[in-house]
């Protein structure tokens, strides 16, 4: 007899998740996870931490801004950098803790120690092994490296060094002009450093609508960012200063750019080292484990979910595909709409987006038509000087279905799940228009852009 249904190696957001939900359908499950804190990358050393820091610096931000417009005397602000890295670690602690808990309450052994699969059925911890009937790969994803670029954690950061940094840095050279990139860039900016993004397309976040990117370039660079586009960073030197060199794509021309701190955020490949995928005969494609369209590996009863496979590095993707496959094991009929998976920007304003892009719908052909309504024009952000930026909705030309979203202005984040619901549904931008929304609310601009797409928004 198996000493459990379902072993899920990897206790980040993916893994967590998929071991509630197997434990919550009567599946006896336990999870493995090596780093001595469960909530993998994402709670430990990405998107709560970072989230921790940016909410922070954006309060300084916003003091030495907004507070004189608004009559907020707020004198001397200052910053304890390690104050602030010891409330972004309670932050840490308590949402990881608050996954033992959960473990706890829902009958979820947790087991500590790196994981191997010896064979199907099969995990070794250290010296133990463990017989399961199916085992569930959340292992997730680690930075990916650049040539010529050693990382220390100190001067020259990825992404967990750079929400460790002891002083704020005079320069910052920042590596990607990506989600990482702009988000950790944004925090030390926000708390004095000058920073350089040298990225190797000609414009900032790849993927992104290019309205946006072109509108959200522009804002940072107000804050104070300078971009490098079209340059290939080939090295960093590492002296008194450091000394990025990059390769202009245009002329071929090689420069250099000193830095006292160095980010690379040039992207995150899957994490699968000492987990035994060869020895199982478990494919992989480009370093990523390969599954089918329900997560199943070539091997039976092995699965993987999460940053580890194809599709969007993110917790929620990870999270969605943790259930999904749970409940697959358990006989049910786990189902994950790709289509409709958000993305977000968390800087000021933040960026989301959901669905296609209109570059995407140009690409496939498609007949479509735009709504978009601007901040400037919305009461609640001209109450809170946080006018910036607008709200895009793009829908099918005949028929009217909401085929995506993109905002870039406060709460973005938040206001595009009301586009995800209506893109689950179906919905026509005249369902969102006539939708009554709050007053004064951010999300009168989503019905004004959907109102855009008809006959026109009211209040522009
Ligand atoms: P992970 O979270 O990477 O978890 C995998 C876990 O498996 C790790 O804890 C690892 O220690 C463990 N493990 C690996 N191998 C073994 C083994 N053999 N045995 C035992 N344990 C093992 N995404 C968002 O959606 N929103 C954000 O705001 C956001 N911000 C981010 C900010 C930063 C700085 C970074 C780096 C990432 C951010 N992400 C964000 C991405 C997000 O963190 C990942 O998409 C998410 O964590 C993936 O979840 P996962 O469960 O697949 O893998
Ligand atoms: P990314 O893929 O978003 O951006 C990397 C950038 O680096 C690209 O624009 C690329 O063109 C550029 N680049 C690559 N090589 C280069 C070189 N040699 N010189 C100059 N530029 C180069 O990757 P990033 O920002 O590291 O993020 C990794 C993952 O983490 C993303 O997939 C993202 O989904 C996830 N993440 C999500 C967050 C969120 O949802 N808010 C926050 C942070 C990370």
């Amino acid at each position: 007899m198996s000493d459990y249904d379902v072993i899920v190696i990897g206790g980040g957001p993916g893994g967590y998740v998929c071991a509630i939900r197997c434990a919550q359908l009567g599946l006896k499950t336990a999870c493995v996870e090596g780093r001595g804190a469960l909530g993998g990358t994402c709670l430990n050393v990405g998107c709560i931490p970072s989230k921790a820091l940016l909410h922070a610096s954006e309060l300084v931000h916003e003091a030495e801004g907004n507070f004189k417009k608004m009559g907020i005397i707020a004198k001397d602000v200052s910053v304890d950098v390690k104050k602030m890295l010891s409330y972004k670690a309670d932050v840490v602690k308590s949402n990881t803790s608050g996954i033992e808990f959960l473990f706890k309450k829902n009958k979820v052994d947790y087991i500590q120690g790196w994981g191997e699969i010896a064979a199907a059925g099969e995990v070794k911890v250290g010296d133990k092994s463990y017989k399961t009937r199916h085992i569930v790969i959340a292992t997730g994803s680690e930075p990916a490296s650049l040539k010529g670029v050693e990382v220390d954690e100190e001067r020259v950061v990825t992404s967990t060094g750079a929400l460790e940094l002891k002083e704020v840095p005079k320069r910052l050279v920042v590596i990607g002009a990506g989600v990482i990139g702009l988000e950790l860039g944004s925090v030390w900016g926000r708390l004095g450093a000058e920073v350089t993004v040298v990225e190797f397309l000609d414009h900032v976040t790849p993927g992104q609508d290019a309205e946006v990117q072109r509108q959200f370039q522009k804002l940072l660079q107000k804050q104070g960012f300078k971009f490098i586009l079209g340059a290939a960073v080939s090295g960093v030197e590492k002296g008194d200063d450091l000394k990025v060199k990059y390769t202009l794509r245009k002329d071929d021309s090689t420069h250099e750019l000193e830095a006292d701190v160095v980010l690379l955020a040039t992207g995150r490949r899957p994490y699968t080292e000492g987990l035994g995928l060869e020895k199982v005969g478990i494919e992989t494609e480009r370093g990523m484990v390969k599954t089918n369209k329900v997560w199943q590996t070539n091997v039976q009863g092995i699965w993987a979910i999460g940053d580890v496979i194809a599709g969007p590095m993110l917790a929620h993707k990870a999270e969605d595909e943790g259930m999904a496959v749970a409940e697959s094991i358990a006989g049910q009929h786990g189902h994950v709409n790709y289509d409709v998976i958000p993305g977000v920007i968390y800087t000021a304003p933040e960026v989301a987006a959901v669905g296609k892009t209109e570059e995407q719908l140009k690409e496939e052909g498609r007949a479509y038509k735009v709504g978009k309504f601007s901040f400037m024009a919305n009461g609640r952000a001209k109450a809170n000087l946080v006018t910036d930026g607008f709200v895009k909705i793009l829908a099918d030309k005949q028929t009217d279905r909401v085929l995506g979203c993109h905002i870039i202005g406060p709460g973005a984040g938040d206001l595009i799940h009301e586009i995800c619901v209506a893109m689950e549904f179906g919905a026509a931008a005249e369902d969102i228009a006539r939708t009554c929304h709050a007053h004064p609310t951010f999300s009168e601009a989503v019905r004004e852009a959907a109102l855009a797409c008809g006959d026109g928004p009211i209040h522009s």
